[in-house]
């Protein structure tokens, strides 16, 4: 950083004082990390945002410091004045930016007083996330919590830069609009001038990114809040940022090679390097073979389809399951010393997943041990085995059940019991289908959003329709997701149509988009990507409130304003609004 202008309270940042300050004059100025007191010296680690910088107080040399030195107590501000001084040998430390130097104070001056923090600020011990987040401001004191925002503002800049230098334009877009539906609820705010009519924030900028490609704009960005009602989760909150991109004339070869280079960009700002291109994945494949669209390939244990063993099988856990239709996959916990309370507990586990049951089995020698071993054939449990590539003293997992079910149940397995994984793995997901059944709502969803462009031809069944949607895959967490779009309005409202909307519906809440699909639309495609999940992952963060500087607890709620909270009946009257079920 430059140096601060020199003023009342300081002409040089603490954490930027080096040897070559030796013999100079330098006034500091910020929080006390750390007092030690030695009867004679006192030793203060002074605290800016760039760093610490130890104080020296000798009683000899300055008595009025030294005594003022005294009664500071913990995160106490201050600035203090003295010379820059080479720490004596065997008192270096080499783990400080600082470590060879101190300032010997001539003078200091209290700025403000504080009270006992509730927590150390000065430490990394775990704190309750509640407490932090009431006192969010002193948590963002602590090194971890400065380290991960300043290297989400690194990122950003990555990303602002390279993007700058490739035409892209930053245009804001509204916050009180209406529903731009990517799947989860809607935050609503009532409008005073019309009462009973409501504004939606947006889940994302996808309609506004669209009309402005129709609008000419040709490539657009925007670091963005977007807002879903969902609850907070490690990889979800209900108000996070994308970093939201759309470009005209363009096919899924251009998206996914300028992002390639944007992603490589933006992580390098984070220390970590990848090759380009990404692998890329279908769906269907990553379905088959992780049990999930976002696959952490780092990990083995692949899942295998295991339908041709037991075509013929006697066990009629396996043969129903086939014969309605049904899959049986499994896959191998390598050389996993499973015992058969852990296998039980997986069993639980796989039926909250919502398995009907799972089968274990352990290879010992010619056979298996597993209680359903006297139901197999020896060709059958050697051709599992070689499927899966298990020898000696490994363990098996096997599910029969629909693929999804197979899927979800193997994949959380695979996850759960997969030694820790190192590494980058960084791949595009591609051929989503365009649509998946609601089996609650008896409906088609869209797999991303209503506005994605089929892939082909729209015949048949809508289940087999596919899309031109594309992801990206980082170490098991999706990071980022786009597609090329619809720019024909008769294609959209065929979409439109598959998903149980009607003309006059899709008029209603969306004609805008539609009527601007009739005034030349040119062909156009993007993406967005979760900029809390970058920079959690960057950081190793188990969840992405790690990287936000205020964010929402795991309720939804925030412990530090208190939000969300009631309001007078003065506001509601105004919005025309009656609480039917008051909070008890
Ligand atoms: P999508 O819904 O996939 O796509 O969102 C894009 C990326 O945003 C991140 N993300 C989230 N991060 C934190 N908390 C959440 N609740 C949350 N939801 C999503 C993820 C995700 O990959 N309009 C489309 C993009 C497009 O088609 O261009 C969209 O919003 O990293
Ligand atoms: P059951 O015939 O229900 O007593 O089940 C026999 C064994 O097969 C038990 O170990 C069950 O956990 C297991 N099992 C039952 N249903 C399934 C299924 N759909 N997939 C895998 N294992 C199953």
């Amino acid at each position: 950083m430059k140096p601060p202008r020199p003023n009342l309270y300081r002409d040089t940042w603490a954490g930027e004082v080096r040897a070559d300050h030796v013999d100079q004059e330098v006034r500091v100025a910020g929080w006390v990390h750390r007092r030690r007191d030695h009867g004679g010296l006192i030793f203060i680690d002074l605290r800016d945002r760039t760093g610490l910088l130890q104080l020296v107080f000798r009683p000899e040399e300055a008595p009025q410091a030294h005594a003022a030195a005294h009664s500071l107590r913990s995160e106490d501000v201050l600035t203090a004045r003295g010379r820059v001084v080479r720490r004596e040998e065997g008192t270096v430390n080499p783990h400080l930016p600082t470590g060879e130097v101190e300032l010997a104070v001539d003078e200091i001056e209290q700025l403000a007083d504080a009270e006992t923090p509730p927590f150390e600020v000065d430490s990394d011990k775990q704190v309750d996330e509640l407490l932090r987040l009431k006192y969010r401001y002193l948590d963002l004191r602590r090194e971890q919590m400065r380290d991960s925002i300043e290297l989400r503002h690194d990122v950003v800049l990555a990303i602002r830069n390279y993007l700058n230098e490739r035409g892209f334009l930053d245009i804001e877009t509204p916050f009180l609009t209406r529903s731009t539906p990517e799947g989860a609820r809607d935050f609503l705010v009532p409008s005073r001038i019309d009462p009973g009519s409501f504004y939606a924030l947006p889940q994302s900028p996808q309609l506004f990114k669209q009309l402005l490609m129709v609008a000419g704009f040709e490539r657009y960005y925007q670091i963005v809040r977007c807002f879903r009602d969902e609850s907070s989760r490690a990889d979800r909150l209900p108000e996070f940022t994308q970093l939201d991109m759309e470009m005209s004339f363009v096919e899924e070869e251009d998206v996914i090679g300028l992002c390639e280079g944007l992603i490589q960009a933006f992580l390098a700002a984070g220390g970590v390097d990848v090759q380009v291109p990404f692998d890329r994945v279908s769906y269907a494949d990553a379905m088959l073979r992780y049990g999930t669209d976002r696959p952490d390939r780092r990990i083995g244990m692949e899942i295998q389809d295991l339908g041709e063993a037991f075509a013929q099988s006697e066990f009629q856990v396996f043969r129903g399951a086939l014969e309605s239709g049904g899959v049986v996959r499994g896959l191998k916990a390598p050389g996993a010393d499973l015992t058969r309370k852990r296998f039980d507990e997986l069993t639980e586990q796989a039926k909250q997943f919502g398995a009907k049951g799972l089968v274990w089995a352990v290879v010992e020698g010619e056979g298996w041990r597993s209680p359903i071993a006297k139901f197999l054939k020896p060709e059958e449990m050697s051709a599992v085995a070689s499927a899966l590539g298990a020898a000696e003293g490994d363990a098996i997992l096997i599910v029969a059940d629909t693929a999804d079910i197979a899927a979800r149940v193997l994949g959380q397995l695979r996850l759960d019991l997969a030694p820790p994984a190192e590494g980058n793995d960084l791949l595009w997901v591609v051929d989503f289908p365009m649509f998946e059944w609601n089996e609650d709502e008896n409906r088609w969803d869209p797999l991303h959003h209503p506005f994605t462009s089929p892939k082909g031809e729209m015949n048949g069944d809508p289940g087999s329709w596919a899309s031109r949607a594309y992801d990206v895959v980082w170490n098991g967490w999706e990071i980022g997701g786009g597609s090329i779009r619809i720019n024909r309005p008769d294609v959209q409202q065929k979409v439109f149509t598959a998903l149980g909307i009607s003309e006059d519906e899709a008029g209603e809440r969306f004609g805008f988009l539609l009527d601007a699909l009739k005034y030349g639309a040119p062909p156009h495609g993007g993406i967005a990507f979760g900029i809390e999940r970058i920079v959690a992952m960057l950081r190793g963060s188990e969840s992405i409130r790690e990287v936000v500087a205020f964010p929402k607890a795991a309720s939804q709620a925030d412990p530090l304003t208190g939000a969300p909270a009631p309001v007078d009946q003065e506001q509601l009257d105004e919005l025309a609004l009656k609480v039917t079920k008051p909070k008890e």
